[in-house]
């Protein structure tokens, strides 16, 4: 008897629970080994023919991919917040509804955010290696120091719900929180955060900046040698939000010289294949674009994108739709 359920491709393998609600409801072309390509994925939704595809950052559907995706599918459900990844218009254009995973990976990514911020702060990455070469050494009263970060000023650009998380976290250890935003927050949500309209304006009162916001042809390598030469000294530089932001070549050299002491990086401009440079860093603390990755969030994630994926093969409104 033919399989008369929804037809699903997905472009990587999801969390237990996702995939066993994907298994019951879904009909699949199988569970991909490695996470598909854009052309991999071009080519399975010509052979598969589906009505719904669940995907996530990683692979892009720019202009072109998007005209090349068969006339049967219906959604896009991007297993993200962030959808720079995708030509909305083209899709919107071609009938396609769009979805992402907005909240439920809030308390995830600020988590992830605070977790840089200490390392980068407190030395992690180098007393890790320390610790694996053996350590082996008394280590006297002023070697490997940190930044000690309770009380210091914190400056956020993007006051969306994970740069509010952040400062929801950073208020927890006494820091001053400061903002900028495009539009300042109502007074009920500022909770005693300083508003800057301008980002220059904000860098010079910043121990620590950390960015939230997403990444597009306006904020494309927005944080430049300028901006980094306008923080204090030895200022603290996070980054879980997208590399796109950053200019790395600025970047790099300001750590080099000082300009930065440290630095916490969840996102880079090249993933998976950071620029080399930043490995040979002791002061920068890396990680592999892991904002929203733990079993809770990731399963959340995957049935918010199933919710999408079945209202709208239903007829009804996807619950989170993105707009152009
Ligand atoms: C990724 C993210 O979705 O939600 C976003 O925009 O960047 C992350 O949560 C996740 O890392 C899978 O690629």
């Amino acid at each position: 008897m033919s399989d008369t359920r929804p037809r699903l491709l997905m472009t990587q393998r999801q969390t237990l629970p996702v995939m066993q609600r994907i298994e019951q409801s879904f009909n699949i072309s199988g569970v991909p080994e490695h996470k598909l390509t854009t052309r991999e994925l071009l080519d399975a939704a010509r052979a598969f023919q589906p009505q719904a595809i669940l995907f996530s950052t990683g692979l892009h559907l720019r202009h072109d991919d998007v005209a090349q995706l068969p006339d049967c599918v219906k959604i896009v459900a991007t297993v993200s917040v962030g959808t720079d990844h995708l030509d909305i218009a083209a899709l919107h254009a071609r009938g396609i509804i769009v979805t992402n995973t907005p909240d439920v990976l809030t308390d995830c990514n600020a988590d992830m955010a605070m977790l840089l911020m200490l390392a980068a702060a407190r030395r992690a990455g180098e007393y890790t290696t320390l610790m694996r070469q053996g350590w082996g050494r008394g280590l006297a009263m002023d070697e490997m120091l940190g930044t000690r970060i309770s009380g210091k000023r914190l400056g956020i650009v993007g006051m969306g719900r994970i740069g509010r998380g952040v400062a929801k976290r950073a208020r927890g250890f006494d820091m001053q929180v400061m903002y900028s935003n495009r539009r300042r927050l109502p007074a009920g949500q500022e909770e005693g955060a300083t508003y800057f309209s301008t980002v220059a304006d904000m860098l010079p009162h910043c121990d620590i900046l950390s960015l939230h916001l997403p990444a597009s042809p306006e904020t494309d390598g927005m944080i430049n040698a300028d901006l980094l030469g306008r923080l204090p000294r030895g200022a603290i530089f996070i980054n879980a939000a997208r590399g796109a932001l950053v200019d790395e070549d600025a970047l790099i050299a300001a750590l080099k010289s000082g300009q930065l002491a440290a630095a916490g990086l969840d996102v880079y401009r090249n993933e998976p294949n950071p620029d080399p440079r930043f490995l040979e860093l002791p002061n920068v603390f890396l990680t592999p674009h892991m904002g929203s990755a733990t079993t809770e969030t990731r399963s959340d994630m995957g049935m918010l994108a199933l919710d999408n994926v079945e209202a709208v093969l239903n007829g009804r409104a996807a619950l989170t739709p993105v707009k152009n």
